[in-house]
């Protein structure tokens, strides 16, 4: 970052001396006002819950210009990667800052695909779990275990260590999200194929049993790829940010990007997805297209707590680039298999078409998000919806590792400790048990 010709001025009413604060200029983006000695200087802290104004950290990864809907790793267009690379490219991207050459992408895929394999006493672990566990609970169970299971890259102060937690979790997550499904529907484990695809041997793990050959379909494939290379990071989102958080005390990338998967469950974050198709089939159960009207007075409703699951984002204020993408793979997948009758994309069709003519979304500049179509596309693949969430946790492995690495490389980098503003008790005395 670079110091801005102009400096920002802090006055006070109260006659106390203004404070002159550097302003700091990125390459794109928003400048930033540096409070950090704001405190030192007038005894105060700024005040910003769910960081509406605040930029934790500065970051050369991913870019969101959410008025324009603009989405950027490193710098490439998310439309030209979901189109001309795939997630191990994408990966590469993230991790290293550049698209890999022919033989760096070799290099590459071999790495990880030299990783896919579980230590063999995880699936112990697993088995502790009630088979009708969600997998998120399950997921976050598995990944916290893996600090573990791997002792030799636990140390988060070791370059090397770092690279080899990131490039184990890349290459386990599907191996494990396949083994939660397996265990929960009673079928045995599929161990990994190293000769497919990356998204093409998830696939087979996940629908593949001893006893039939999964082979997986070009068409499929490539929007599981697409979903994976969609979901691979998004700047400070509430994520990616706990796994700052979390790996700024030090603690090892295992647990930090446990601690990342648990936050991304929630259904106002990666639980969206599952939320959104649930919405759908309530909807279609309740009447479908005919009832979509009386859904949307519902969530137009500030006592009804309804949401149109999906839709709205805190940085998009324009068509989230990733929900555009998602709709052509939906479309190309349901063609595919022969279903563009399919009622819950009419419905999400529909619903989007109302919703975006709608003075209450229009004016609060609500827009599909990446989550409105994902559920569709993954539910024709035969992904069960409990298992969305799983999925989008998958991809953004590589995104969280990426952004906690470049934290931990940052020599300016310490550990989060927010300050509040405090509105309990004033200081006060004990009384006695039989005074109270
Ligand atoms: N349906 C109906 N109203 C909405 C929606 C929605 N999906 N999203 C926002 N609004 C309304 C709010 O009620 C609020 O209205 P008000 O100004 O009259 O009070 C206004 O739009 C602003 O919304 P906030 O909740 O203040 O926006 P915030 O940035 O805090 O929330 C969020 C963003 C959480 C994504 C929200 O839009 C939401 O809950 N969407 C549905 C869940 C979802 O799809 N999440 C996925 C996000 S993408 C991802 O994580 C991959």
């Amino acid at each position: 970052m670079k110091l801005a010709d102009n400096k920002a001025t802090l006055s006070f009413s109260n006659g106390s001396p203004s404070v002159e604060m550097p302003v700091y200029s990125g390459s794109i983006g928003p400048d930033v006002i540096d409070i950090r000695k704001l405190y030192a200087q007038t005894g105060m802290f700024t005040f910003d819950p769910g960081f509406m104004s605040t930029a934790a950290c500065q970051s050369a990864i991913t870019y969101i210009d959410g008025d324009k809907g603009e989405l950027l790793y490193r710098g490439y267009p998310i439309e030209q990667l979901a189109t001309q690379c795939d997630f191990l490219e994408t990966c590469h991207l993230l991790l290293y800052g550049e698209l890999p050459d022919a033989k760096g992408k070799e290099d590459f895929t071999k790495l990880v695909t030299m990783h896919t394999m579980v230590n063999e006493q995880m699936q112990f672990f697993l088995r502790g779990f009630r088979r009708d566990a969600h997998p998120m609970a399950v997921m976050t169970g598995l990944v916290g275990a893996m600090s573990a299971f791997y002792h030799d890259s636990t140390d988060i102060t070791n370059p090397k260590h770092r690279e080899i937690a990131a490039i184990r979790l890349i290459a386990k997550m599907p191996t494990l999200v396949a083994m939660a499904y397996k265990y929960s529907i009673g079928q045995p484990f599929i161990y990994p194929r190293n000769d497919l695809s990356y998204a093409a041997n998830f696939m087979r793990m996940m629908f593949a049993t001893p006893c039939e050959e999964y082979e997986p379909n070009d068409v499929l494939v490539r929007a599981m790829d697409r979903i994976f290379i969609l979901h691979a990071d998004h700047e400070q989102n509430a994520s990616t940010s706990t796994v700052r958080v979390c790996g700024s005390s030090g603690t090892n990338p295992f647990a930090a990007i446990a601690a990342g998967v648990a936050c991304l469950w929630g259904p106002a974050h990666g639980g969206a997805n599952e939320a959104c198709l649930n919405m759908l089939e309530d909807i279609q159960r309740n009447g479908g297209i005919d009832k979509i009207g009386d859904f949307i007075k519902q969530v137009k409703d500030k006592n009804s707590n309804v949401k149109l699951m999906g839709f709205g984002h805190r940085v998009y204020k324009n068509y989230d680039p990733r929900a555009k993408l998602m709709q052509e793979t939906c479309k190309e997948v349901l063609a595919h298999l022969g279903v563009q009758n399919d009622p819950l994309l009419k419905l999400a069709v529909a619903l989007e078409k109302i919703a975006l003519e709608d003075e209450y979304f229009v004016s609060r500049k609500l827009y599909p998000n990446v989550d409105f179509y994902s559920g569709i596309v993954q539910r024709a693949i035969g992904i069960p919806v409990s298992l969305f969430t799983a999925i989008f946790a998958l991809a953004r492995t590589v995104g969280w590792i990426a952004q906690l690495n470049e934290m931990i490389s940052d020599n300016d980098y310490k550990i989060s400790r927010p300050r509040q503003l405090f509105v309990g008790s004033e200081k006060r005395d004990v009384k006695p048990l039989v005074q109270r």
